[in-house]
């Protein structure tokens, strides 16, 4: 709704209908010309828009949905067609917005020839609704599973299977979840973007069995937007973009650029930030998210690309140079930038007295005589290492790269501060749940455990490494 009205409002305000907006108050404004038509294509995020969930429920405090796990045949870019596992038949699945406050309840029903899951990705959830303990959250084939639960902060997250999940995720399983607060600030636009990436052969996702192939992490050769190959919005000059990423893929990094362009990121993983950040490009690393505004600026039929720029994760095919990912079409017209507020978010700090520490060490290892990644010398699932902790602690965790390359580290269910190395004041100002690792970097983040005991998984969100042993679990009790 809130993208229907910012929509409607910027063509009455560009059709000089609107008698609030500055210019139309000043007495002597030049006279709107007659032929001032609406200048943003109705259809301005066609190629991209997602299929929205269907809200089954008439309670407005309560979004209520269905989704099938499944295999569908779909045409990929209206061309080829290719045998996905999506959510609805749809890959990204629907998307799915859930106001502030409001409770969601999904009806999960899997029909997929293996057991899967619903893990909500960032979402500060009941332990039994993660969807990621192996024993006691699959859901076997042909069987159903209601997920409900109220998402507590607003922000942009993301819904995957936790079993199986390099796979399941590469074969197309992953869709957004927005949580949306009616009191934001407008700040332009809203478009949704979820990357992802694939290779097939023949009709069918790559297959990806060994362990080599994982320990460089797969990437695709086809990288998508919302599931499609470099598809365009089309938007006047001047028009301010609220572009919600998420990485979805399984191991790619994204480095997003935008030439002659000020990408301004305005939130994180979970909600806004302090205060905008404005930068040349923004990395995301599989499984985060950020949002960013963008004022695409040039002359009437420009073609802008925003591209995935070079970034050494490792020594991966393709990460040397850019690739194009969405085309920005400028059409004829003047677009409306709202100013963005220079406080976006108050965050405060975590209490760190009596914060219990603890080191997390990312390294190789071995399993026979295949490579594996293991966490403190540990490798799930056959000798996961384990936390325990109890409800109200508060803990410091130094997270050290032991190895040549970077890892996204991701805790489920608690959102965490970024300390900065030595001390504790914050690096970032803003709350996290996924978080780049640099090659033989050394970070150290800060979490309170709330009442909701359970047990969370921690891993490697490059998920050929979480599957060849970078995960472990952190139990905390009542
Ligand atoms: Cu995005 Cu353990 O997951
Ligand atoms: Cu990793």
């Amino acid at each position: 709704m809130l993208r229907v009205f910012a929509a409607v409002a910027l063509v009455l305000v560009q059709a000089g209908i609107s008698g609030c907006g500055s210019e139309a108050a000043k007495p002597d404004a030049a006279p709107s010309k007659p032929d001032a038509a609406p200048s943003l294509p109705g259809d301005w995020d066609h190629d991209i828009q997602l299929p929205e969930a269907r809200d089954e429920s008439a309670d407005p405090a309560v979004v209520e949905l269905s989704l099938v796990a499944k295999p569908e045949r779909v045409l990929l870019d209206g061309e080829r067609e290719v045998e996905l596992w999506t959510y609805n038949g749809v890959s990204p699945g629907p998307l799915i917005r859930v106001p502030l406050g409001a409770r969601l309840r999904v009806h999960f029903k899997n029909e997929l020839p293996e057991p899967t899951t619903i893990h909500w990705h960032g979402l500060e959830v009941p332990a039994a609704m993660d969807g990621a303990d192996p024993e006691h959250s699959a859901v076997a084939p042909g069987e159903t599973f209601e997920y409900e639960f109220v998402p507590p902060h607003a922000g942009t997250y993301w819904y995957h299977p936790h079993m199986n999940s390099a796979e399941q995720v590469w074969r197309g399983l992953y869709g957004a979840l927005i949580v949306e607060d009616p009191e934001e600030p407008e700040l332009g636009l809203e478009a949704v973007i979820v990357m992802h990436d694939i290779s097939f052969e023949g009709d069918r996702p790559t297959e990806n069995h060994d362990s080599l192939h994982a320990f460089f992490g797969r990437q695709g050769e086809h990288l998508l937007v919302n599931g499609r190959v470099l598809p365009s919005l089309r938007v006047p000059a001047g028009t301010a973009l609220r572009l919600r990423l998420i990485n979805a893929a399984v191991s790619r990094y994204y480095r997003l650029g935008l030439a002659g362009h000020t990408l301004t990121r305005v939130a994180g993983d979970s909600g806004f930030l302090e205060a905008p950040e404005a930068s040349d490009d923004v990395l995301l690393v599989p499984g985060e998210r950020a949002e960013v505004v963008v004022v695409p600026q040039g002359e009437p039929d420009t073609r802008l690309t925003v591209e995935a720029l070079p970034y050494e994760r490792f020594a991966c095919e393709g990460c040397e140079k850019a690739e194009p990912l969405l085309h920005i079409d400028i059409v004829p017209g003047q677009g409306e930038a709202p100013e963005i507020p220079a406080r976006l978010a108050s965050i405060p700090a975590i209490g760190l007295t009596g914060a219990r520490e603890r080191s997390l060490v990312f390294m190789e290892s071995q399993r026979g005589t295949d490579v594996a990644l293991g966490l403190n010398g540990q490798l799930y699932p056959e000798d996961p290492l384990e936390f325990h902790a109890k409800v109200g602690d508060t803990e410091i965790w130094t997270l050290e790269n032991d190895t040549d390359y970077d890892h996204p580290f991701h805790l489920h269910g608690f959102r965490f501060q970024v300390l900065s190395l030595e001390g504790s004041g914050r690096l970032l100002d803003e709350w996290k749940d996924t978080l780049n690792l640099p090659a033989r970097g050394r970070l150290r983040v800060a979490m309170r455990f709330d009442d909701r005991p359970g047990m969370w998984m921690l891993h490697c969100h490059i998920l050929d490494h979480a599957e060849l042993g970078m995960m472990g679990m952190l139990h905390v009790s009542p």
